[in-house]
């Protein structure tokens, strides 16, 4: 199958320029854990923020982190919930490493002063026990988010706000220098400020690529940046075909882009999904139900909503047996954002249909940050770890961005320490420039990634996004705006995705191909994907070969 070339973005002149020993892209869970520790080992850094330091998805999380805290539960429970969900494609290593760490970043939260909530712990798809650490009811990432804010407020860390990450600056021997960035203006100019960061290691932690779909639980700067700036530089990037869809995120009919979850710990407390006769739409297809892993709900509901008889938007979330009081004392994230929408869920049924919620893949790293080129590390839902697979175990992405960041603090003091300061501006090789995407591209680019790269995937259909991809038109801006900057990273990000789901024919964790509807041992590894000279090269041989 054929696969359209990378397009890059327009050249810049740089207006400013800046040093420091440790650029961060990114202030959610991990950006932020990470500044916090490097700060306080005594390093210089700078965190980047596209928007307010209140974006991210990290401030949305509504279900908990995932870590073993009571006698009844063990870690290798909580490892075997893991790789079962991940479906084969999970490095067993970094699993257990996250299993053990994971009660160590709870008491961290703590200590930070986080306020978790004292009832019995959560139950959420995939998990054999209650494991779910909870705040507010559903309201985990304010807690978390505002403990680690409040702790950079008060550290040395150095906050950019409004400021877009580019470009990757790299030196002749291909090491990551530092990056090109751009000062978002609210003026009447477009035209972002565009200036050089030098730095000895530069982070993605810029979340993950939601807003590449028409529906997705992802705030509106998951636009994929970090993943595609590594592409550009060279890095690899793993598993970017495993989008987990959310079963059930309410449905708006004509809504685009973010749209609200209805956590799963919903029907941790009993709620079902059902289809418009009322039927519960999961039963007998898993023995966990309604918790079975969220690839195997998303597919039933999907199956069900694209019957030979029936052809429906969405289905139903029937959560009124759980109660008002108990609705509204455990569930207040949930239950105001359907009010808002006009739903009571306690008197109505919630209209639901799966939508894209987390990215699998990303820049290949281990859960020390390190990726497969000098000077650039990934953390956080931007990074492939390798925990999560083919397939991510609830709420264990906060507990991997927490651990993975303090993880990569520590590294980092230790190789910081050992080498020499920044390297002179003179040092830094251009990137590779094009026109960059047009922003208008990006709405029929979604609706054809939600259609062909959606819940169930199939040959013709990828061929056909590959195609539109192809054909994206050029961005028209003669100066590189934040639109343009956005619309060729998530260019960027959908075709590889589109093309690793092209390649990976048989179906396996949140990839499903309805014309390989079974899992393949030839399969049974992660699609390496790199860029070589403008084009997306995937090293297939290695793992069809192996
Ligand atoms: P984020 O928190 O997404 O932060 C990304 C940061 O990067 C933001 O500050 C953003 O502004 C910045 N950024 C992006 N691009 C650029 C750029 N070019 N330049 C500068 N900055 C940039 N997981 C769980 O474990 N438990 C849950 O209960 C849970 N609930 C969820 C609910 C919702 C609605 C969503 C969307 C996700 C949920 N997840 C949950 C997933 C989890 O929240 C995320 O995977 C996790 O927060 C990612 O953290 P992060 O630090 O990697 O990225
Ligand atoms: C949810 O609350 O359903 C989301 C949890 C997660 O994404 O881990």
């Amino acid at each position: 199958m054929k696969v359209g070339s990378l397009r890059y973005l327009p050249s810049t002149e740089h207006a400013w320029q800046r040093e420091t020993d440790i650029v961060i892209i990114g202030a959610g869970a991990a950006g932020l854990s990470a500044a916090l520790d490097v700060s306080r080992r005594g390093h210089r850094v700078i965190v980047l923020s596209k928007g307010s330091l209140r974006g991210g998805s990290t401030l949305l999380a509504q279900g908990g982190l995932a870590a073993v805290m009571d006698n009844g539960d063990s870690q290798d429970s909580h490892a075997y919930d893991t790789l079962i969900a991940a479906a084969g494609l999970a490095d067993e290593v970094a699993v257990r490493e996250l299993v053990a760490a994971a009660p160590g970043a709870v008491r961290y939260l703590v200590e930070l002063g986080a306020r978790f909530d004292n009832g019995p712990l959560g139950l959420e798809g995939g998990h054999s026990h209650r494991r779910i650490v909870h705040a507010g009811g559903d309201a985990i990432g304010t807690e978390l988010h505002r403990v680690l804010r409040e702790a950079v407020l008060n550290s040395d860390v150095e906050i950019m706000e409004n400021t877009a990450a580019i470009d990757a600056l790299t030196n002749s021997s291909g090491d990551v220098v530092g990056i090109i960035a751009g000062r978002i203006s609210h003026t009447n100019d477009p035209a972002l400020d565009v200036g050089v960061i030098a730095a000895r290691a530069v982070v993605i932690a810029t979340g993950g690529f939601g807003q590449a779909f028409s529906s997705s639980t992802n705030p509106a700067e998951a636009t994929g940046d970090g993943l595609a700036l590594a592409a550009r530089a060279g890095a690899e990037i793993t598993n970017v075909e495993f989008v987990q869809f959310h079963p059930t995120v309410l449905y708006i009919p004509g809504q685009r882009g973010r749209s609200p979850l209805i956590t799963e710990a919903i029907r941790g407390a009993g709620a079902r999904i059902v289809d418009t006769e009322g039927t519960p739409v999961m039963e007998g297809r898993h023995p966990r139900g309604d918790l079975a892993p969220r690839d195997v709900v998303s597919c039933a509901m999907f199956q069900r909503m694209h019957s030979p008889s029936d052809s429906l938007t969405h289905l139903w979330l029937d959560a009124r047996a759980i109660g008002e009081l108990r609705l509204e004392k455990e569930f207040p994230t949930t239950v105001g954002l359907c009010r808002l929408a006009g739903v009571d869920p306690a008197s109505e049924l919630i209209p639901i249909a799966p939508s894209a919620h987390y990215a699998c893949g990303g820049v290949r790293a281990d859960l020390d940050g390190n990726s497969s080129i000098r000077g650039l590390y990934a953390i956080g839902e931007a990074a492939s770890t390798g925990v999560h697979g083919a397939n991510r175990l609830a709420s264990n992405s906060l507990t991997e961005a927490l651990i993975s960041g303090r993880r990569l603090a520590r590294q980092l003091d230790v190789a910081l320490s050992s080498r020499s300061g920044p390297l002179a501006p003179a040092d830094f090789v251009d990137p590779a420039s094009g026109r960059g995407v047009d922003a208008s591209a990006r709405e029929t680019l979604a609706t054809k990634m939600s259609t062909h790269v959606g819940v169930v995937r199939e040959r013709s259909g990828l061929e056909s996004i590959l195609d539109t991809l192809e054909s994206a038109p050029n961005s028209p801006a003669a100066a590189l705006d934040l639109a343009t900057l956005e619309a060729t990273n998530l260019h960027t990000v959908s075709l590889m995705a589109a093309y690793a789901a092209s390649l990976r024919e048989e179906s396996r964790g949140c990839h499903r191909r309805s014309d390989f509807p079974a899992a393949s041992d030839r399969w049974a590894r992660s699609i390496p994907l790199q860029v070589f000279e403008g084009e997306i090269v995937a090293q297939v041989e290695a793992v069809v070969g192996a």
